[in-house]
């Protein structure tokens, strides 16, 4: 193993969350920033859209708050709905500062503000912030260069988190995290960091799911590392299912934004037909849990493999200057969007639940915390609105550095972590074994625990991921590990945890929907799941 390196706070997760905390605690603290591909490779670097804000004086907080409270289904926590949204306008304002060059309002625009806002589902005012159809770039390269111009923040790219180190797992008194082991990439061995701070920051678990629109290290990996350390999780039955990704067989996890809804692209059938005002009022920019529902209808109804979405009535240089990404992707694929229509399909896209956080992020285990996708706040409740995310991301990453700022970090009373013991283990023959079960664990989520789901299909489900997981735990316990073993070992945990919490929701609200119970209960309640021996 190799030698332990110490600091005031560990951070997991170098996108939009773990990067805003990290820049807030550097003025103070030795920070550690780990990441286990290269910097900014998780979900915040692929978002397109935008971040949510009010910035309109004909818009309201209050209208912003009340759009997410009808997007969540009625269980979103009002009070972390009013936080997040009344402290927006301190954090976008920090990420200008930052040098996120947000797209400028156009001369010819009347609205007389300095930026362009677009509109999506769920919102009932334009007041989506976007750096035209990569918001996400440029957030990921402003934090970044601001990053790597703190010499108080120490960057280890290519290191997995393994598993929180935990004073109850060391055999002491009074629970609290003070450590993590991580996997270095580039030799194979294990080191020990310790610290009397660790933030999870390491985003969400779609690629449980077979076809997603996240990148591949959206294992779940914090979510699995924080149950196993004893803290509790909540609301893993909403997944969220973006409605239109690109159904192309060489375009892997494309987005199509749902901004050129929000700029009036209509869904159609394949013969042209538009359908989404059989659903609801709202049509195309109605809550995605219900677009996605729509299509998923559509599809099964008529046996499409994808429907289409066309925005080519609208002038060429508008889609051309808007959505250039969008456009150029589809273009090498051969499809112009700005003369037809362009095939799409719903596909895994957010973690609605996470690890169980309080106002500041702060977990169950004392010193831990959980910001961004990983955590469940209460802001998104059933269904998270459009571009309320990357919001969630820069308000708790500021929010728990200032909970921090606020504390005296004691690194001197930490107990040394015991060595990493490997003397049991061999190198394994047969990795097949973990890409056969890595396939067939996303193949059956897809199946049984997608848009629509029924006891049945959970039972069948269940029974699956019990099989798998103590396959996956001997294989774990006998061989030495690796980037692929690990993953698999927390996909599959959060995958059994996203069954359990669907089956023990007996009704349908927002992203969970099942034909056993079609109907919403009469009261809302949180998923909550305890782990054992806590
Ligand atoms: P991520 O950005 O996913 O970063 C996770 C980090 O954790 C990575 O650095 C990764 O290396 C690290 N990590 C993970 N596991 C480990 C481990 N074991 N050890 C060490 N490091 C680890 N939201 C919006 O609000 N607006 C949008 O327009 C928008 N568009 C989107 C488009 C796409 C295609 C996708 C996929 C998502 C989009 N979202 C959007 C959602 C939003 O981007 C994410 O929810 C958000 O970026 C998550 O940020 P994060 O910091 O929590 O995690
Ligand atoms: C999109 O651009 O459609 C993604 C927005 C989001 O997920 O918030």
């Amino acid at each position: 193993m190799l030698p332990t390196r110490e600091f005031d706070v560990i951070i997991l997760g170098t996108g939009a969350a773990g990067m805003t905390a990290a820049l807030h605690l550097a003025p103070k603290y030795r920070v550690a920033l780990l990441s286990k591909g290269n910097m900014g490779e998780g979900s915040t670097r692929w978002a397109q859209g935008g971040i949510a804000t009010v910035i309109d004086p004909e818009d309201t907080l209050e209208a912003h708050i009340e759009d997410t409270l009808i997007a969540g289904g009625g269980l979103c926590d009002r009070d972390t709905v009013n936080q997040v949204i009344t402290e927006s306008r301190t954090s976008i304002q920090w990420l200008i500062d930052q040098g996120v060059p947000f797209t400028p309002a156009s001369q010819e625009d009347a609205t007389g503000l300095a930026y362009h806002l677009t509109r999506e589902g769920g919102h009932s005012h334009r007041r989506v912030l976007h750096a035209d159809d990569a918001t996400g770039m440029a957030i990921i390269d402003a934090l970044t260069a601001r990053v790597k111009e703190q010499s108080r923040i120490e960057v280890f790219e290519g290191h997995m988190a393994v598993d929180l180190i935990t004073r109850h797992k060391l055999g002491l008194a009074e629970q609290a995290c003070v450590g993590v082991y991580a996997l270095d990439n580039s030799c194979g061995k294990v080191r020990a960091f310790s610290a009397p701070a660790v933030i999870l920051a390491t985003g969400g678990a779609s690629k449980a799911y077979l076809y997603t629109s996240n990148p591949d290290g959206s294992s779940g990996d914090g979510i699995a590392m924080a149950w196993r350390a004893g803290c509790r999780v909540a609301n893993l039955e909403f997944n969220q299912f973006h409605p239109t990704c690109l159904y192309h067989p060489q375009a892997k996890s494309f987005l199509i934004s749902e901004a050129l809804r929000g700029e009036g692209a209509q869904l159609l059938l394949p013969d042209g037909q538009p359908f989404m005002q059989r659903f609801d009022a709202r049509r195309e920019l109605a809550p995605r849990d219900i677009v996605a529902r729509a299509i998923d209808h559509e599809m099964k109804r008529l046996g499409l493999d994808h429907v289409c979405l066309d925005i080519s009535h609208k002038p060429a240089e508008f889609i051309r200057s808007h959505f250039p990404t969008i456009y150029k992707r589809c273009l090498e694929l051969g499809i112009d969007i700005t003369r037809k229509p362009l095939p799409v399909v719903p596909a895994a896209h957010y973690t609605c639940g996470g690890v169980v956080t309080d106002d500041k992020g702060e977990t169950d285990i004392p010193g831990l915390y959980a910001i961004g996708e990983c955590a469940f706040t209460g802001l998104h409740g059933a269904n998270r609105m459009a571009s309320n995310s990357l919001l969630e991301c820069v308000v708790y990453g500021r929010l728990a550095a200032e909970d921090l700022l606020q504390k005296t970090l004691n690194s001197r009373l930490l107990p040394e972590p015991p060595p990493w013991d490997e003397s049991q283990v061999t190198d394994s023959d047969e990795d097949v074994v973990i890409s056969h079960n890595w396939d067939e664990i996303r193949r059956f989520m897809w199946d049984y625990v997608g848009i629509v789901r029924t006891n049945k299909r959970l039972e069948r489900a269940s029974h699956r991921i019990k099989l798998l997981q103590s396959e996956i735990h001997d294989y774990y316990s006998n061989y030495r590990i690796s980037g692929d073993l690990l993953e698999l070992r927390n996909l599959a945990t959060v995958a059994e945890l996203i069954i359990e919490s669907a089956r023990l929701r007996k009704e349908s609200r927002g992203l969970h929907f099942t034909l056993d119970y079609p109907e919403p209960a009469a009261e809302a309640r949180n998923t909550l799941l305890t782990p054992p021996r806590w």
